[in-house]
């Protein structure tokens, strides 16, 4: 009894990706995979170029993380050069991440995964999305579509509309803040931090309100990886890298940049194109650790911020001091808005973004180096090798979706043993007759939303590609389909 599900809606997923469902002989699930078609030729294709112009090519890898890639790639020119960029670069170049943490983090919230929170799992396809999320919950809507162009506006008064590819460059930034954009960012600040306290205040009752759902939507150990401050304070752009294990015990405190490779080791799976990092010491899986928002306020002791602290008490008494659900990964994106947004607001009152002291000069002082950052969705690595006379000879990216690789397998395999029941009378009540609803397969797919991966990243491919998740049964032929373009 072969049949096929074919969904169309709007897209809630950046770029490209396939979700296999795979079923024994009595239609229960025995594996699920999430792939992606990674292209292999962007590192290569670096080859040659001047390290000058990598910040502007990298920053054309993704439509989605420009700001992300031009950061690290600014960041690895810096140790290239051996330079310490001037205080107000720095600051400059935080501001645009914060920026960029805000509108990518609204996006991922507001536009991609409220809907399913608000209208439900299983509401019509057709509506469930922010334009459905509009017509139920305006404000809420509203309030996420102008908290997403804060956070874009800040990045175009820095880098400009189409993102300048030479903004952040070696050594420091271009440009400066003006005096006229600082005040209009800074009206916009209040209205910000309410729409997202507001989110928070709707978030948590959702929680109290599902406390089954949330603790088993994909909740498993593994490691956690990301930057703190030398205090432990939460940190985006610059500090040290801290692996935690399951139990929250330092593993390493201080992995440093330029020496990545002897912590991190990038596993192959023959299935995938795109690797799967993991800590060395550990091998693999073992070692395999998580990034982003959860991976983050795990791994730090403070946000280094007053609300966003308060927060992050309020989610360590709810979730525990160690949180390995992935459905706390929103939970963790909104009290990461919420940090950005008084990170910013700090960082405005600071005289030294409206500087021009913004650049350190020098020439070609190390023929490697390292740069790395928290992009929204994860820690991401630009590693270069450069010969005398600046011209790239290699070049290897992480980026955090290949870091979150190992855990997106595991959300969509746990969501799937836990959604599908394709035989009769394995029904959990959300299918009728061993049906295979549009519901079930959006709830795998939210496994995966819940990481937010950048699959233009991933894959390094111009544009954006579909989204699949393909049900197959024991004799291999595909039972259920959902396509979203
Ligand atoms: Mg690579
Ligand atoms: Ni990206």
């Amino acid at each position: 009894m072969a049949q096929t599900i074919l969904i169309d809606p709007v897209s809630r997923i950046e770029g490209h990706a396939k979700i296999t469902i795979y079923l024994d002989d009595r239609g229960e699930v025995s594996d699920a995979r999430f792939h992606v078609t990674e292209f292999r030729g962007f590192e290569r294709f670096c080859e040659g170029r001047p390290l000058a112009e990598m910040a502007g090519i990298t920053a054309r890898i993704c439509g989605i993380c420009p700001v992300s890639h031009l950061l690290a790639s600014a960041k690895a020119g810096d140790a290239i050069l051996a330079v310490t960029i001037p205080p107000a670069a720095e600051k400059l170049r935080r501001l645009m991440n914060l920026g960029q943490i805000v509108q990518s983090h609204a996006l991922s919230f507001f536009h991609l995964s409220a809907p399913d929170l608000l209208l439900g799992f299983d509401s019509d396809p057709a509506q469930r999305n922010v334009f459905g999320l509009m017509a139920q919950q305006p404000d809420l809507a509203r309030g996420g579509i102008r908290l997403r162009q804060f956070g874009q506006e800040i990045i175009e008064a820095l880098g400009g509309k189409k993102i300048h590819p030479a903004w952040a460059v070696p050594g420091g930034v271009r440009e400066a803040l003006t005096n006229e954009a600082r005040t209009r960012i800074h009206g916009r600040v209040a209205e910000a931090r309410t729409t997202t306290i507001n989110a928070l205040a709707l978030f948590k009752r959702y929680l109290d309100a599902h406390r089954d759902e949330v603790e088993n939507f994909g909740n498993f150990t593994t490691l956690f990886m990301g930057m703190v401050g030398a205090d432990g304070t939460w940190e985006h752009y610059d500090g040290e890298l801290r692996i935690i294990d399951n139990g929250g015990a330092i593993l390493e405190r201080n992995i440093d940049p330029q020496h990545y490779f002897d912590s991190l080791g990038e596993a192959v799976e023959p299935w995938s194109y795109l690797k799967f990092p993991y800590y060395k010491p550990l091998g693999y899986p073992r070692g395999a650790y998580r990034v982003g928002p959860l991976a983050r306020v795990n791994v730090c002791q403070t946000m280094g911020v007053a609300l966003a602290d308060a927060e992050l008490r309020e989610f360590r008494q709810r979730a525990g001091a160690l949180p390995s659900s992935s459905f706390q990964y929103h939970y963790a994106r909104l009290i990461e808005i919420l940090a950005a947004i008084e990170k910013i607001e700090h960082l405005l009152a600071d005289p030294d973004v409206l500087s021009n002291r913004l650049r350190a000069h020098a020439g070609i002082n190390r023929l490697e180096g390292v740069g790395v950052s928290e992009a929204p969705r994860g820690t991401l690595f630009h590693h270069y090798q450069v010969d005398a006379d600046g011209l790239i000879t290699r070049v290897n990216l992480i980026i955090a979706t290949g870091q979150n690789n190992y855990a997106m397998n595991q959300v969509v395999k746990q969501m799937a043993q836990r959604t599908i029941h394709a035989s009769n009378g394995h029904g959990n009540g959300q299918g009728s007759n061993g049906q295979i609803t549009e519901g079930m397969l959006n709830r795998v797919e939210a496994g995966i939303r819940a990481y937010d991966p950048c699959l233009s990243c991933s894959t390094h491919a111009v544009g954006q590609m579909p989204m699949k998740v393909a049900v197959v049964d024991a004799r291999g032929d595909v039972i259920a389909e959902a396509t979203r373009d």
